[in-house]
This record gives C-alpha cells, sequence and structure tokens, in this order.
C-alpha cells in the first residue's frame, strides 16, 4: 500500500487500450502542420501491423480529427478563454494542467483543457520509456500530438522528465550498461528529446525526485546503481544532467522537480543546499518545481507556513519557483470533505499569488475522471478540481477566487 509515492509506488500501467486523438485545428501553428505530416508518414504501418500498438492509431485520426475540427472551427469560431486561465495571467501566473494524449478523443476534455489552462505538461508522454523505448529507437508521436494541441491553444509546454528512477524502460534497467555506457545513453537522450522540442518546450523538468525524503542521494540506475559515472559524488550527476541540458536548448529554463520537499524539512534542505551550491558555481539550474501531491492533514497554520517560509528560501536565491503537480486528495467526495479541500487549493493559490518567484500553479490533471490518485492510492481520489463528470468543483470556485481576490507579491 501507498504512504506517499516515489520508491513505494505500485508500477501500474494507465493505458486502457483505446485511443482517439482530437486537435483544435483552429488555429494550427506550423509546427502542428508539420507534426501532423511526420505523423501521417507512419500511418502506412497501421495497415500492415497485425498488432495495433496504440501509438499507431494515432496518424490517421490525428488527421480525420483535425479536418472535422477545423470544420467545427469554422461554425463556432475561436474558443474564448476560461476565467480561471484569466485570472491566473492577471496575476501573471501560469496556470497549468498535466494532460494524457489518451483522453485527447473526449471533446469535453480537450475543450477545458484548451480553455481554462494556459500551460500543458504531458503527463507521461515524455518520460524516458516512452519516447525512447528502444536504444536506437525514439517515438515522440503521443507527446507531439500534446504539443500541437498546446500550441492550437496558445498554451506555453513544460517538459516532463528527463532523468528520472520510474519509468525507464527495460533496455536500460536491465541492460548491464558501464556508467560510461550509461552515461552516453542519457547525454544522447537529453540531447535527442531537448532538440526535439526546442522552441517549443521552455522549461523542463530536468531531474527528477532524485533525494530520499531524509535528504540522502535516492539509489537509483543514473545515480550509483550502477549510475552515469558519479556514484558516491552526491548532486554531481545532476549538475551533469544540467550541464547536458543547458547544451541541447540553451533557451529551455531548467528545473529540478520533487515531491515532499514543499515545506521545511530533511529533503528540502538537502534540495536547498543543492541549489545554494549550484548557483554560486554557475550551474545551470533555473529553477525548483514542488510536486505538492498532498491531502487535507496540509491545512494547518504551521504547516502552510512552513511551505510558505521554504518558497521565501528558495526564491532568495534568485530561483523561479513552480508548483508543478498539485492535486489534493480525499477519502470521500462529501460536502464537508470537498469543502475543505476548496479552501486548501485556495490557500495554495494565494501562496502562489503572494510569492513573486512563483510562476506557475499547475495542477496534476484537472478532472476526477482521469486522475492517478485512486490507482497509487487506495480508497482515496476525488483529487482535482472537476468531478468525473466535468461539473466544476468546489475546488475550482474556491481556487478561482483566490487568485481573482489576492494581489501579487506581498
Ligand atoms: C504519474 C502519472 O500520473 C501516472 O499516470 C503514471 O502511471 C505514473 O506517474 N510524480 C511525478 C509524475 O513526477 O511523473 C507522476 O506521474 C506522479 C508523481
Amino acid at each position: 500500500m501507498v504512504a506517499s509515492h516515489g520508491e513505494e509506488l505500485r508500477d501500474i500501467h494507465q493505458e486502457d487500450g483505446t485511443r482517439e486523438i482530437f486537435v483544435d485545428a483552429c488555429h494550427v501553428p506550423s509546427y502542428a502542420r508539420s507534426a501532423r505530416a511526420e505523423l501521417q508518414s507512419v500511418a502506412p504501418r497501421m495497415i500492415q501491423s497485425p498488432r495495433l500498438f496504440e501509438d499507431d492509431l494515432l496518424p490517421g485520426i490525428v488527421a480525420i480529427v483535425l479536418l472535422v475540427s477545423l470544420i467545427s472551427c469554422h461554425v463556432s469560431g475561436p474558443r474564448t478563454k476560461g476565467p480561471l486561465r484569466n485570472a491566473a495571467t492577471t496575476r501573471h501566473i501560469k496556470l497549468g494542467t498535466a494532460a494524457s494524449a489518451l483522453h485527447l478523443g473526449d471533446p469535453t476534455y480537450t475543450r477545458i483543457l484548451g480553455s481554462e489552462f494556459a500551460q500543458l505538461e504531458p503527463e507521461n508522454e515524455m518520460k524516458f520509456a516512452r519516447v525512447h523505448p528502444e536504444r536506437t529507437r525514439y517515438d515522440f508521436r503521443s507527446a507531439d500530438a500534446l504539443v500541437s494541441l498546446a500550441g492550437a491553444h496558445g498554451m506555453a509546454v513544460r517538459g516532463h522528465t528527463l532523468v528520472w528512477h520510474r519509468q525507464v524502460p527495460p533496455w536500460v534497467s536491465t541492460g548491464n550498461f558501464s556508467p560510461a555506457e550509461l552515461s552516453r545513453i542519457l547525454q544522447d537522450h537529453v540531447a535527442t528529446v531537448m532538440q526535439h522540442y526546442a522552441g517549443r518546450v521552455y522549461a523542463w523538468d530536468v531531474v527528477n525526485e532524485a533525494f530520499h525524503d531524509n535528504g540522502t542521494m535516492r539509489n537509483t540506475v543514473w545515480y550509483d546503481q550502477p549510475g552515469a559515472g558519479y556514484a558516491g559524488m552526491g548532486t554531481r550527476y545532476i549538475e551533469q544532467a544540467l550541464r547536458w541540458a543547458h547544451a541541447a536548448d540553451p533557451k529551455a529554463k531548467l528545473f529540478y522537480n520533487d515531491h515532499g520537499a514543499e515545506v521545511m524539512n530533511q529533503k528540502s534542505d538537502a534540495i536547498y543546499a543543492m541549489a545554494q551550491d549550484f548557483m554560486q558555481r554557475g550551474v545551470p539550474l533555473d529553477g525548483i518545481g514542488f510536486q505538492a501531491h498532498i491531502d487535507l492533514a496540509y491545512d494547518t497554520p504551521r504547516t502552510l507556513s512552513s511551505f510558505a517560509e521554504n518558497l521565501e528560501r528558495f526564491a532568495n536565491l534568485g530561483l523561479e519557483l513552480h508548483i508543478t503537480e498539485l492535486d489534493i486528495r480525499l477519502h470521500d467526495g462529501s460536502p464537508a470533505s470537498l469543502a475543505a479541500q476548496a479552501k486548501l487549493y485556495a490557500e495554495i493559490g494565494k501562496m502562489c499569488v503572494q510569492q513573486p518567484a512563483c510562476k506557475v500553479l499547475q495542477t496534476w490533471g484537472f478532472t476526477d475522471r482521469y486522475s492517478w490518485i485512486p490507482r497509487y492510492y487506495p480508497q482515496m481520489g476525488w483529487a482535482l478540481l472537476w468531478d468525473a463528470e466535468y461539473r466544476k468543483k468546489p475546488a475550482y470556485f474556491g481556487l478561482l477566487t483566490a487568485l481573482e481576490e489576492q494581489s501579487k507579491g506581498f
């Protein structure tokens, strides 16, 4: 069972095998058109292959959906932006959400995604196992579909994630590579993925979850099992990954992202020490991502002020702060729980508004219909802003009010 996510997580596949792609073609920028061409060029495989892999369905469907949405655009006109996105933009905060290409065939999903959010982060589609399933093969189709959709709606894209111990493909984890080989593999991966998205992905979680909760380095394939050549050297491999990332796309903002480091504790102390060291030595680190997968226990004055204090110390290093994966899981969907959740969403929204370095407030999905929480935290759910039937929850209005009422920077 799962008390907090991380090493204890069970490996659950979310893919349900069915998929369609919906891309709003009201405004299809040139890169979306080239992604479509790229997808169409692989379409013949759908006919040849006796087995339909999920991504093999993409090309034809994307083409059809682009056409249908282009026609519907002419009928309905371009979509306007929703209140939540507008309120956050007014506060100079990018309101983001994780999104999954699996649901792009659900028109309500894409309508809310494209109108209420100013930023999209692929929930799984840019992870190592998904974009780099074999040593000599990269597969960007699902991630490209999300990036195209974001472009069509004027949304920024945040990349997630290049160096992580989870969702690593078997060819890496069981490849018996030497540290020197792993180093080459990782550098090639970072460069290839970042260069593919250069100019389209403005910020990357370069390294994700590299620390244990007690602040020591997590033992991973990239660090010391066997590691990419810097085993026993603390944060040195993180530094190396940031340097590779900077070389691959010098314009991208580079982030270290973690969970359980929102408040002052051993893990956030370790991340702070690393960040301070990197800033002093000119290692290319632009910001810290605070995942914020939380529950109602967070809503105490002590915890919230510890969160604010922690943000402040990182801000004082000159770093940009992103709340990257916010969700507030509940044990039930009772009115009382939903009201308490709304209050806590408002508190977190207020905290970001009041901290000038907090530039992104992003939820990990937006509808309870597709949240990862019930699969990872048994008996829990109801974590997001829209319910499973796409009704706006009290949490939506709580966050909206917080964004509308607070003024930035104090
Ligand atoms: C989760 C996804 O939401 C799930 O669909 C997937 O099965 C596992 O990963 N921290 C992270 C995210 O950085 O990448 C994780 O996303 C949630 C925890």
